[in-house]
């Protein structure tokens, strides 16, 4: 058994206000804990989104109710609302702001209203943005101009790594993220399934491998790799929508990702393809650090290193009933967590209530 501390994880979709069939504060943070997640980060693409203070007090009403583990919730910057966004930061994880098409309304083209967020964005907490290639580019430009820290959310490309490199070297205030799935997941060079059709990534049906940033090319998968010191933190973009969505007419884009997260990263460990003062530094120190967030006493993640077992979606709390990564083998199973004091998560079951979570901006 080996004993972690709990991992934050900066980037999930929790999906209340308005898609609580997909997921809510109770199963989301429910599938937090049984993935080792103390501390959640929730995006505000909701439905409504969550972009003043009537809907920041809304998804925070459901939060103090539902949450099993600790949370903030996010800021989502729009064409009007920087100073209303600024004057709630204090209460805010951070800003995000959608610069490419994604799940959701929040999306912002014209760069002078880009301009406004990085002018009046007090900075405690960077501008996470979703950018891709040359907008993610033209976001960290921006950044600097303003000389504001700018975090990139789930990167997946050769490019983005290596310039943010460049921009690192060169002391601009920029940090990022990648999500497992561009780490162990790409877009081509698998087999197709069995029918020889409808198959485009890794096995995945089209409509479940839709997700963006898109699964990306074998060389892009390496080069992120490649470049791990380049990368600041471990998210899931964890972005549950139903089985059913997902194989139907129109999939939405996004996996579920908290559950299998820590178990792949331990696998990579166990592969030596990471360490895991790497795995800690970009699960738990960064985030804490970036984000400005506070030490959780008296908690922890348990862990059987040795256990291996294969990753089923009958076995995941999460409410969207499937997984990317059904069938894989893993080794390195949490087994227990606890939290703030109290036994949270035990072999398979998730023993706190709805409400023990804290709004860490509280
Ligand atoms: O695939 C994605 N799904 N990417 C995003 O950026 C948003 C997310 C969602 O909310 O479903
Ligand atoms: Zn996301």
């Amino acid at each position: 058994m080996i004993r972690l501390p709990g991992l934050i994880d900066p980037h999930v979709h929790l999906r209340e206000p308005g898609a609580i069939h997909k997921e809510d504060y109770d199963s989301g943070t429910a599938s937090a804990l049984a993935g080792g997640v103390t501390m959640v980060l929730a995006m505000p693409n909701t439905k409504p989104p969550i972009f003043d203070a009537d809907t920041l007090d809304l998804a925070l009403q459901a939060a103090s109710q539902k949450a099993r583990c600790d949370y903030a919730q996010y800021l989502g910057a729009g064409p009007d609302n920087a100073d209303v966004v600024a004057s709630l930061a204090p209460r805010a994880a951070a800003l995000k702001m959608y610069l490419d098409s994604t799940f959701g309304q929040l999306r912002l083209d014209d760069m002078s209203l880009w301009m406004e967020h990085f002018r009046k964005w007090p900075g405690e907490t960077p501008i996470v943005t979703h950018s891709e290639s040359h907008a993610m580019g033209a976001a960290i430009l921006m950044a600097h101009l303003y000389d504001k820290p700018i975090h990139i959310a789930h990167i997946s490309l050769r490019e983005e790594v290596l310039l943010i490199k460049a921009a690192k070297e060169r002391g601009v205030q920029v940090t990022c993220e990648v999500c497992p799935h561009h780490l162990f997941l790409s877009s081509g060079g698998i087999p197709l399934s069995p029918a020889g059709d409808d198959c485009c990534a890794d096995g995945l049906s089209a409509g479940r491998a839709e997700v963006r940033p898109r699964l990306a090319t074998r060389a892009d998968v390496e080069s992120l790799w490649e470049n791990l010191d380049v990368i600041d933190c471990f998210a899931t973009d964890h972005a549950p929508h139903t089985s059913l969505e997902k194989d139907g007419e129109s999939p939405p884009p996004g996996f579920p990702g908290l559950e299998t997260l820590l178990p792949l990263l331990l696998t990579a460990v166990q592969e030596g393809r990471l360490t895991l003062e790497q795995l800690l530094e970009k699960s738990v120190v960064n985030p804490g650090r970036i984000f400005n967030l506070p030490v959780q006493p008296e908690t922890w993640v348990e862990v059987d290193e040795k256990a291996r077992y294969e990753i089923k979606s009958a076995e995941l709390h999460s409410r969207c009933g499937w997984t990317p990564f059904e069938g894989w083998q893993v080794q390195g199973r949490v087994t227990r967590v606890v939290l703030r004091g109290r036994e949270a998560y035990k072999d398979g079951r998730v023993l706190v209530e709805p409400g023990f979570g804290r709004n860490v901006r509280g």
